[in-house]
């Protein structure tokens, strides 16, 4: 089933990673996360340092990779994947925020949404890759489809406070 949305998936793409062509991904994802047994949930390593955890369902030769993430409510330091992106939630609330990295190197809220089961956002390449989130009344459990294997990539935390940046391998 997995194996089977990401090809459909990779048709879709293969004509431009645009908004429109995530969002129809997106789409797919939410329909297929409500087929029983779209995927077992694995055992998943922390994510974050925190009580997030993770796990890679599939990941292909050319980058495109699945995983499955468990989000604790408590917010997820802001960060970036250097990739695309499109999260749907398949259980539980989480509250989503999408960050911008303005000229002064400050990083601010461009907009938040609450997601329930079989809602999904989606996000382009760098610079527009940046967010932060948080289950809300417990854990929210989430498929986010990217198009590198982003657990073999560092990426950068930024402290919305002070502005500071620190470059990391997920944790
Ligand atoms: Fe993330």
């Amino acid at each position: 089933m997995v194996a089977e949305f990401m090809s459909r998936a990779r048709e879709i793409l293969a004509t431009g990673v645009t908004e429109a062509t995530l969002n129809e991904v997106g789409r797919l994802l939410s329909q297929a996360s409500r087929e029983a047994g779209f995927f077992t949930e694995p055992e998943m390593r922390s994510l974050h340092g925190g009580s997030t955890t993770s796990s890679i369902l599939q990941s292909d030769t050319d980058g495109l990779t699945l995983m499955v993430g468990r989000f604790a409510p408590e917010e997820t330091p802001v960060h970036n994947h250097h990739s695309w992106g499109v999260a749907c939630v398949v259980e539980g609330k989480d509250r989503y925020r999408h960050w911008r990295l303005d000229g002064d190197g400050r990083v601010r809220v461009l907009y938040e949404k609450d997601l329930g089961p079989g809602d999904f956002v989606v996000w382009l390449g760098p610079p527009h890759d940046i967010h932060s989130q948080q289950g809300v009344g417990g854990a929210a459990v989430e498929l986010v489809l990217f198009g590198k294997n982003v657990m073999k990539i560092e990426r950068e935390y930024y402290n919305p406070e002070t502005g500071e940046v620190r470059t990391a391998l997920p944790a």
